[in-house]
């Protein structure tokens, strides 16, 4: 650092005539007032010198510039030039706007005068305009905040103190989230609302640009605006089940409805939904506030109790008949514990069926059928001794072990099934025109409690015999009848089973009309210890054997 006064940048002249007095060469000058422009190159004119001597002529005068910026001029003749370099610009933003300079002027080693020199340093446009870091760091703005108001405001300086507007960068999709309304202020509008759901997080890209130079020189910020959850959604019950998407993804969906299966028996034991457990959860995800479960109705006299924490369902009291009600609909609500104006609700259906503590069975893994060639189109399977093929489970979850809700089918093993049918009696009747005599088809039966989903399986191994072939009358007596068999007899014998065939089918029609009308009520009566006979819904018919 050199001290103000310490430097002496003196021009010195070769006075060739020393002893020749010429005074007042001194005199003529003023004080002088001049411009620069910051950047000016080495040699830049600054000002001429109006004094009548010439340093570099004969005259005995000798210049020298002194004062604090004395170094940011140098004199060539009577002509003060800028002493710049390239490692030293002349920078009005760093140097200030004026430089000083005192200017003496000598005869014969005498001070005739001194003149200020002070010089101006014009501006130019070299800075662009900067943002305060400080302006520019993430935001956190809560989801809820309301459109129209300021967010933030961002702010850039100007060393060359230039009018600075501040622009967002609309080519960024997140810019329409905010505007600027007072293009100078940096004050950043809301636009539009936050959802935290669909965004937590915006870009913005935001220009600050000069706009009273002719460079309009600008600077770009990026800035990152964090969303925060507000508590603006209600609490959802789960599993959810879209029903819709709008356009920004934002799914919407319905509560699920919970089911459970109960019978008559039980009580005082946690019910076990299904989609379960029931649980429902806050919408604003990151805030997940605690919720309260409650029963709005079908609690049946706090039959159901629900744990208002863990949304556990209770059954308290036994049903005494499923007859009278053979459903419950709760509706169960989950409120927000801080704001019991959210909530949500949804039901949860309880079905009372009957007990079920036996599978359905078949009392064989195989059953035999035969089937006698003959003309007409369609002919029940019959089993050994000519008698109808009943192919039936027994539940004993019922008195006479028939339950009612039980479906046969005979699911497609081959291509043979089709020729096949079953009816819901366990009669299987089979499309005798496309058999062939000698075949012989396996076919599966599959039995399934519609109830309670329950399946028993059983296979039917099915002979077709040539017209007029007996029935065999025991599993082990088939090659002997077969032999003892007049072949000439078969004609009449074919006529009497025909009629006995149509017989079954009459009987079989009429009982199967019976059973359809029984009550499934009756399921359960077993366990209840009631006679079925004293089954007030009515009264039971014992089964005419055909
Ligand atoms: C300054 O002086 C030089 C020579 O003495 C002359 O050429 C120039 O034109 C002068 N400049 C001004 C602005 O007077
Ligand atoms: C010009 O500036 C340089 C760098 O500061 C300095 O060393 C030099 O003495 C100056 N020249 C005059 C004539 O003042
Ligand atoms: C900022 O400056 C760049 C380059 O100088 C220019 O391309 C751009 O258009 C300017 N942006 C604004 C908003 O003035
Ligand atoms: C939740 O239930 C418990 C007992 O089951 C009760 O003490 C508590 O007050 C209930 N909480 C609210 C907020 O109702
Ligand atoms: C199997 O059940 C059928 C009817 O379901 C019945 O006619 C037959 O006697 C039963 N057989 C045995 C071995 O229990
Ligand atoms: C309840 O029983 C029905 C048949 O009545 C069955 O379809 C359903 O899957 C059962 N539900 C549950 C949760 O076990």
């Amino acid at each position: 650092m050199l001290t103000p006064w310490g430097l002496f940048l003196c021009q010195l002249v070769i006075n060739t005539s020393y002893h020749v007095i010429k005074a007042s060469l001194c005199l003529g000058g003023s004080d002088i007032f001049a411009t620069v422009s910051e950047n000016s190159p080495v040699g830049e004119f600054i000002a001429n010198l109006s004094i009548i001597g010439d340093p570099t002529g004969v005259n005995s005068i000798r210049l020298c510039l002194t004062g604090e910026n004395a170094n940011w001029f140098y004199l060539e003749g009577r002509t003060i030039r800028l002493n710049s370099s390239v490692l030293r610009v002349l920078d009005r933003e760093r140097q200030g706007s004026v430089l000083m300079a005192a200017l003496t002027c000598y005869e014969d080693d005498i001070i005739q005068s001194e003149y200020r020199v002070i010089v101006e340093i014009l501006n130019e446009n070299d800075n662009k305009p900067k943002f305060f870091e400080k302006t520019i760091q993430p935001r956190y703005i809560s989801e809820l905040t309301a459109v129209n108001s300021v967010v933030f405001t961002v702010k850039a300086i100007d060393a060359d103190g230039d009018t600075i507007t501040y622009i967002i960068d609309r080519a960024l999709p997140d810019a329409s989230y905010f505007r600027i309304d007072l293009p100078n202020s940096g004050k950043v509008i809301l636009d539009k609302p936050l959802d935290y759901e669909t965004k937590t997080q915006l870009q913005l890209v935001i220009y600050a640009v000069e706009t009273n130079t002719k460079e309009w020189y600008n600077t770009s910020a990026s800035l990152t605006v964090h969303v925060k959850d507000g508590d603006d959604q209600y609490p959802q019950f789960l599993p959810c089940t879209p029903i819709s998407q709008d356009n920004k993804h934002t799914v919407v969906c319905t509560n699920p409805l919970y089911t459970v299966n109960i019978t008559e028996k039980d009580q005082d034991m946690l019910l076990n939904f299904s989609p379960g457990p029931i649980h429902a959860e806050d919408g604003d995800r990151s805030l997940d506030t605690p919720l309260l479960y409650s029963i709005l109705s079908g609690a049946d006299k706090n039959r159901f109790q629900i744990d208002n924490q863990t949304a556990e369902i209770t059954l308290t009291r036994r049903v005494e008949n499923r007859h009278l009600t053979p459903t419950f609909r709760l509706r169960i609500m989950a409120s927000q514990l801080n704001d019991p104006k959210k909530y949500s609700v949804a039901t949860a259906l309880v079905r009372v069926l009957a007990e079920n503590r036996f599978p359905p069975l078949f009392n064989r893994t195989t059953y035999k059928g035969f089937i006698v060639e003959n003309s007409s189109p369609a002919t029940l399977v019959s089993t050994y001794g000519n008698e109808v093929l009943l192919i039936q489970v027994i539940d004993q979850d019922f008195v006479d072990g028939v339950n009612p809700k039980m479906h046969y089918s005979l699911p497609p093993t081959s291509a043979t099934t089709a020729l096949y049918h079953i009816t819901q009696e366990g009669v299987i009747i089979a499309k005798t025109d496309r058999l062939r005599p000698f075949e012989r088809h396996f076919l599966e039966v599959v039995a399934m409690d519609e109830e309670s989903g329950e399946v028993a399986k059983a296979s039917v191994d099915i002979e077709l015999l040539q017209r007029g072939q007996p029935v065999p009358r025991t599993p082990f007596g088939e090659e002997r009848l077969f032999r003892d068999m007049d072949v000439r007899m078969a004609g009449g014998i074919m006529g009497g089973m025909l009629l006995l065939l149509v017989a079954i089918l009459f009987l079989l029609i009429r009982w199967a009309k019976r059973r359809r009308r029984r009550d499934p009520a009756r399921r359960g009566a077993v366990i209840l210890g009631k006679h079925p006979n004293v089954d007030l819904h009515e009264p039971c018919h014992p089964l005419q054997a055909p």
